[in-house]
């Protein structure tokens, strides 16, 4: 197990890279189920979610190594078309093989994921698209059974905006006979890189960008490289971190087109913003304005940097509220917060924030973006703090300790007994 250590008090300031986007790579990498052969998926992160996303391909037969920021993907001889639950446990995001497999196979066994930190995370609607493709599922011992003569295109439309059923039903589609539509289709970044990797593999798909998707089957596809897009809510956490130590940061290898909102809330908060191309400086140099937001679907507040933002207005001269619509209960940080003093008052999806004076503590989450605010609050609290079970951040955060010591930060990774 490794711990970080920070010490409160520095102010960030220089340039930082952005690795490419963990919620993009999870989506891509299930496609080479889809056509055999070899892929190159650039600007990939090496992060422990694509090692746990590499693993469960291997076990299907795909050959994957990460070079650098480069991850190569063999598909040409697939042994399996199982996700067990060893792997599933591990990481919701493997449920994105369930589409690939009964387009490509005709037939899949895959674990159901569990709930996570923040509450139950349903596939209801992955489930109800497949069968609207054609598919018949049946669950049984905690597996998701899924077998088609071959699927046919249909009209689909999502109750709820989900980011991973648009992806699974899309990457099903791509492979049906006749044309299916999708409508309230999620409308995240990193679904439209996923309908751009299936149209450079052949697949004919129209409404891109938009919540209305058009798929005409085709027979096959083939592999192909392709360029990750970059990580949004990694950069939002180190805008949100410079703000936060009142420094001057900038971000690069980012999509500003992104992060609009984060941009707006920043903004109003009254940080100074600059956007040049793929970059974003930030230089903050007072305590933030109080600054509401709710979270929501892209192009709104993400749900993912809700946390981060939270932390940020405890520094605020006033109070803020902080609801999250996406995630009712993905609050799990609050109590933690309130350990380094923080004055947060919840009344059911919204926290109430009031500016607070923070010193040091041991804290600890078990949500990627919780243990990301955690590290925030550390850099501007008084003292020493240590942030325990690192591994939830290395899951989606490349170095992240070694990118904020870059920018000027007083925090250690250290190995340790403590659980
Ligand atoms: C993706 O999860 C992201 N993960 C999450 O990021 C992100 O928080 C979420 O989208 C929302 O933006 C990946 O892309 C790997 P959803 P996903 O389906 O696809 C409900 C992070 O920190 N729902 O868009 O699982 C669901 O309960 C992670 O990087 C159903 O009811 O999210 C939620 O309330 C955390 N039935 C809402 O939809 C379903 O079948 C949105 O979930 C599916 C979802």
């Amino acid at each position: 197990m490794d711990k970080f250590v920070i010490e409160g008090g520095q102010r960030l300031s220089g340039r930082v890279r952005i690795s490419g986007a963990k919620n993009a790579t999870l989506a891509l990498m299930p496609m080479v189920l889809l056509a055999p052969g070899v892929f190159r998926l650039h600007n990939t992160p090496n992060i422990r979610d694509v090692w746990t996303m590499s693993r469960l391909l291997g076990e299907m037969g795909v050959h994957c190594e990460l070079n650098g920021d480069e991850l190569f993907l063999d598909s040409s001889n697939i042994t399996s078309h199982e996700a067990p639950y060893e792997q599933v446990k591990k990481m919701r995001a493997s449920i994105n093989v369930l589409g690939p497999l009964i387009a490509r196979y005709g037939e899949a066994k895959v674990s159901l994921p569990g709930g996570c930190a923040f509450g139950p995370r349903p596939v209801d609607l992955h489930l109800k698209g497949l069968e609207k493709l054609g598919a018949e599922i049946t669950i049984e011992n905690g597996y998701i059974l899924a077998k088609t003569n071959g699927l046919r295109g249909a009209k689909i439309h999502f109750d709820i905006s989900s980011v991973g059923a648009t992806e699974n039903i899309l990457s099903a589609a791509v492979l049906a006979n006749g044309t299916t539509l999708l409508t309230n289709a999620a409308l995240e970044p990193e679904v439209t890189a996923l309908a751009r990797l299936l149209v450079k593999m052949g697949a004919k798909i129209n409404g891109i960008g938009t919540n209305m998707l058009e798929i005409e089957g085709v027979k096959e596809l083939h592999a192909v490289e392709e360029e990750n897009i970059p990580d949004r809510i990694e950069a939002a956490t180190f805008l949100i971190a410079a703000a936060m130590t009142r420094g001057k940061v900038l971000v690069e290898n980012v999509n500003p087109y992104h992060l609009t909102a984060v941009i707006s809330k920043l903004e109003e908060a009254g940080c100074s913003i600059d956007v040049t191309g793929n970059c974003i400086s930030v230089e903050m140099d007072e305590a933030p304005r109080p600054t509401d937001i709710t979270t929501a679907t892209y192009p709104g507040f993400p749900t993912d940097s809700q946390a981060q933002w939270l932390a940020f207005m405890l520094l605020a001269d006033g109070s803020s509220r902080i609801t999250d619509t996406i995630y009712h209960t993905r609050f799990h940080h609050v109590p933690e917060l309130q350990r380094l003093g923080a004055k947060i008052e919840m009344a059911e999806n919204t926290a109430l924030v009031q500016g607070s004076v923070l010193s040091g503590a041991t804290v600890m989450s078990a949500d990627l973006r919780a243990s990301a605010c955690l590290i925030l609050a550390a850099l501007v609290a008084e003292g020493r703090s240590e942030i325990l079970r690192v591994y939830h951040l290395d899951r989606g955060y490349e170095a992240i300790e070694k990118k904020l010591a870059g920018l000027g930060a007083s925090i250690e990774r250290v190995k340790t007994e403590e659980y």
